[in-house]
């Protein structure tokens, strides 16, 4: 019985080995086509698009279109396809590629107005939209530095036209505004939130407390732990006196938790000197100067990652009144996190009561580093991107809305360039000032 067991084992094991043997020669590489295409609007013709169909695949596939018109399914014709738009109206055109019975589909929407079909999917005179009058129920929000503010240009019109929120870039942080004990510097926070005030946009002021934007006199504090916490309420109390009226809202700390496991605080200076409940004597001390100014707390990751997202829940529902709302920063890419993540961080803030912001919007293009230009299939990504992320805010309850504030307004001006060493163009203006694809996936965000 064990022998004839024996071998009975034996004979299995030398089966599963010669069939696993046999599969090895027989694999074939999945194939793996995805349909795609490009158009544009005819020169001769501004009624008429010509459609390229740039799928890519090293075995042979069909192709067939859905028009958009009504006329069903007609195949793909070598070379360029036009296709005349008579009426106005949407109109989805659709690429069917089909091989070895699996079918898969790209779809983009043609928009035809009196002029024809619509540039960038924009009817209307493009130099006429704005964003901040498209966004009625929540400010629209950039960054700015004080040597632009004061420069003017393009740089201003843009800021005038297009937003309504402002946060400075780097001069209403810690190191910028107290750059040495007991002597402030604010001229830089005074350019920027006094030309916000002459041309009617709010101030969200960023950041009173962080950890990377923090002097090396606070950094390397030779006083006693009491000391700090008086030099640092005397800083808070300060600044926030300053724009009191003016900063509509302060981001009163800054990316306070660790990436690791369990996402614990981060061990700053602050943490180290005031203890692990520094977070809530500096919202007290903001409080303290101003009470109707907002309060948020504002860190990044927090739709990637659910586990920092929890922590950073924690945290917030710790300091129970004392703040008013929660900063995601949007540092994301092109092809993620997905809705679903997204959605969850807006749902959590929701679910409290509190303001959303969804802060530092950026879209990374080439994550990969694996891009020399943006690509015509990757700007539309972005713009779906875009148009995803303005959606998902836009559709929280009135209540909870604040602002979406986009860290840039030039590709070629993001801090993203130096941060990871790689081109990118993460934002809705080229380096030229044109609005990009993005720039109208954020509109289309908000129909
Ligand atoms: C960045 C600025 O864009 C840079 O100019 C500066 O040198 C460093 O800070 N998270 C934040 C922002 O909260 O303050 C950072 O801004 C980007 C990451």
């Amino acid at each position: 019985m064990k022998i004839s067991k024996l071998i009975l084992l034996l004979f299995t094991a030398l089966l599963a080995f010669s069939c696993s043997e046999d599969k090895e020669e027989e694999f074939v590489p999945p194939v793996n086509i995805q349909a795609s295409f490009e158009y544009t609007i005819s020169e001769a013709d501004p009624f008429v698009i010509q459609l390229n169909n740039t799928t890519e695949g090293t075995v042979s596939f069909t192709s067939v279109w859905d028009f958009g018109l009504g006329n069903g399914l007609e195949d793909d014709m070598p070379g360029i396809e036009e296709v005349r738009y008579n009426e106005t109206g949407e109109y989805v055109v659709k690429l069917y590629v089909i091989y070895d019975g699996l079918t898969t589909i790209d779809s983009k929407m043609v928009k035809v107005d009196e002029n024809g079909i619509c540039p960038d999917g924009f009817c209307g005179n493009a130099d006429d939209s704005s964003l901040k009058a498209a966004a009625t129920t929540f400010s629209v929000g950039t960054i700015t530095r004080s040597g632009w503010v004061t420069a003017g240009g393009k740089h201003t019109d843009i800021l005038k036209k297009e937003f309504n929120n402002l946060t400075s870039e780097y001069e209403m942080k810690m190191n910028v505004m107290y750059p040495s004990e007991g002597s402030y510097n604010f001229s830089a926070g005074d350019a920027i939130v006094d030309f916000a005030m002459a041309n009617d946009m709010n101030v969200h002021g960023h950041a009173l407390i962080w950890h990377n934007a923090t002097p090396s006199w606070v950094q390397n504090f030779s006083g006693t732990n009491a000391e700090f916490e008086t030099m640092v309420e005397d800083y808070i109390t300060t600044t926030v006196t300053r724009y009191k009226g003016k900063v509509r809202s302060w981001d009163v700390v800054n990316e306070a938790l660790e990436d690791g496991s369990g996402n614990p605080l981060r061990n700053s200076v602050f943490r180290q000197k005031m203890g692990d409940d520094y977070i809530r004597k500096c919202f007290q001390f903001a409080r303290n100067a101003d009470p109707d100014v907002l309060l948020f707390y504002n860190d990044y990751n927090m739709a990637s990652s659910s586990g920092k997202r929890a922590a950073m829940f924690d945290l917030v529902d710790d300091l129970g009144d004392l703040i008013d709302g929660v900063g995601g920063q949007m540092h994301i890419s092109y092809d993620g996190p997905s809705a679903s993540q997204i959605q969850s961080l807006a749902d959590g803030v929701v679910s409290r009561g509190l303001k959303l912001h969804f802060a530092e919007l950026d879209i990374r293009a080439n994550p990969n580093k694996d891009q020399t230009s943006l690509t015509s299939q990757r700007a539309e990504e972005q713009r779906a991107k875009y148009k995803e992320v303005v959606k998902i805010y836009n559709s929280i309850p009135l209540d909870n809305k604040f602002a979406l504030t986009v860290w840039g307004v030039r590709d070629n001006e993001s801090w993203l360039i130096d941060f990871w060493g790689a081109q990118d163009w993460p934002l809705l203006f080229d380096k030229n000032y044109n609005k990009k694809s993005a720039y109208f996936g954020f509109l289309e965000g908000l129909q």
